[in-house]
């Protein structure tokens, strides 16, 4: 594969540190737009991206792109891609189509009619046709339509990428991996600095920082579709899949440690550390959060509070925040604090002036990530920027 075009959808409001992520990783002609990043690059990079991305959802290949008017455009556009070239035709497939502003009507309709080109090319070369699977393809085919363009992409990932094959155990809400590790970037933490999730569940930000301190590759534990198509090149895969293998760090007790009111989500994030290889890794108790101290003289909290969803939670929370500001007043001057949520009230009841206020999206939900940095013997307002 020469230089190709790929695209990398993320988290919104994770563009900018994910554009950092692929440049790292060797991309070139980086942009980013509104939930996803596009770049160009060879197979090992594609194959690299897939492998080491801790923030990206998913790597398309981009097959195609053409203005378009009508439905009938986006089928010719589809039929005349050689989809044989590039799998088999005994291996099952599934389309997926997102438009913005498209004046089509009917997106399920546009589905159907990429899966028919598809199958009708396989037809004209084959006298096949791959079969849909919507559970569990083996390919998967992306559609996206702006106003008037249509682009057309072949997954290389398969299951997304924030599937890492490591959390077996789920406790209350669990953040998804990748924004995890985006929220870890924002906040400006890295490997070396201590690290504590006061409210840790299922481990999540625990997990993610214990295997970017690790230099343990996100995705080395699970099988990607680039491995089905047919330009696969298993040496190039398993040069690129012994070098990360071979940079690990050795396991070794991290300055990360992770607490949680409830036994039971503690119990959660144990499987999960083990999972992940990171037991022992990682330090977990059982604690209210009003009762810590903080672990080292310096270092940085990340947490995502519960999100009260009845009265009563409302009410809880609004009586932790004050506290909890207190609390951050009084035991961790030289930390930054940064909280992921919902639920903008905290910004107002926590009673400590933000440093930043990021937005976020958890799905389609608006978020904040705020910062507060609580600076030894003053409180006053910081405004040192986040990485
Ligand atoms: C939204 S969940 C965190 C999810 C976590 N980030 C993950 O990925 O699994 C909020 C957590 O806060 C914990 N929690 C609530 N009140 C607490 C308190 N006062 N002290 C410590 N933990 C608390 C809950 O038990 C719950 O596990």
């Amino acid at each position: 594969m020469t230089q190709q075009q790929f695209f990398a959808p993320c988290p919104r409001g994770l563009e900018a540190v994910l554009a950092d992520e692929l440049t790292a990783l060797g991309a070139s002609g980086i942009q980013t737009v509104d939930g996803g990043v596009s770049f160009a690059g060879d197979l090992a990079l594609c194959y690299r991206a897939n492998l080491h991305s801790r923030i990206a959802s998913r790597i398309l290949w981009r097959v195609a792109e053409a203005p378009y008017r009508k439905e009938e455009d986006i089928y010719q556009l589809a039929f005349n891609l050689p989809w044989a070239e590039w799998f088999d035709v005994g291996l099952s497939i599934r389309v997926d189509v997102n438009a913005i502003n498209s004046p089509l009507k009917s997106i399920d309709f546009i589905t159907l009619r990429i899966k028919d080109a598809v199958c009708d090319r396989f037809r004209v070369e084959t006298t096949l046709r791959p079969d849909v699977n919507t559970r569990e393809p083996d390919v998967r085919i992306y559609g996206f339509l702006t106003a008037d363009r249509a682009t057309l992409y072949l997954d290389t990932s398969g299951d997304p990428l924030f599937k890492r094959g490591l959390r077996k155990s789920h406790g209350e809400a669990p953040i998804r991996e990748n924004l995890a590790a985006g929220i870890l970037r924002l906040s400006g933490w890295e490997p070396g600095t201590p690290l504590l999730d006061p409210m840790c569940g299922a481990g999540t930000f625990l997990i993610e920082a214990g295997l970017m301190a690790l230099n343990i590759a996100p995705g080395s534990d699970r099988w990607f579709a680039f491995e089905k198509l047919k330009n696969f090149d298993a040496a190039l895969w398993e040069g690129i899949y012994n070098q990360a293998l071979a940079a690990e760090k050795p396991k070794e007790p991290l300055p990360i440690y992770g607490s949680d009111i409830s036994n039971v989500v503690l119990e959660a994030a144990r499987e999960n550390l083990a999972a992940a290889g990171l037991y022992g890794v990682v330090e977990l108790k059982q604690a209210d959060l009003l009762d810590l101290s903080a672990p080292t003289p310096a270092g940085m909290l990340v947490a995502n509070p519960p999100y009260a969803v009845r009265l009563g939670e409302q009410a809880e929370l609004a009586a932790l925040y004050p506290k909890l500001g207190d609390l951050l007043k009084q035991k961790f001057t030289g930390w930054r604090a940064c909280f992921f949520t919902a639920d903008l009230t905290l910004a107002k009841l926590i009673r400590l002036q933000a440093s930043r206020r990021i937005p976020l999206y958890n799905g389609p939900l608006e978020c904040r990530l705020f910062v507060y940095d609580m600076v030894a013997g003053s409180r006053r307002r910081v405004k040192e920027p986040v990485a």
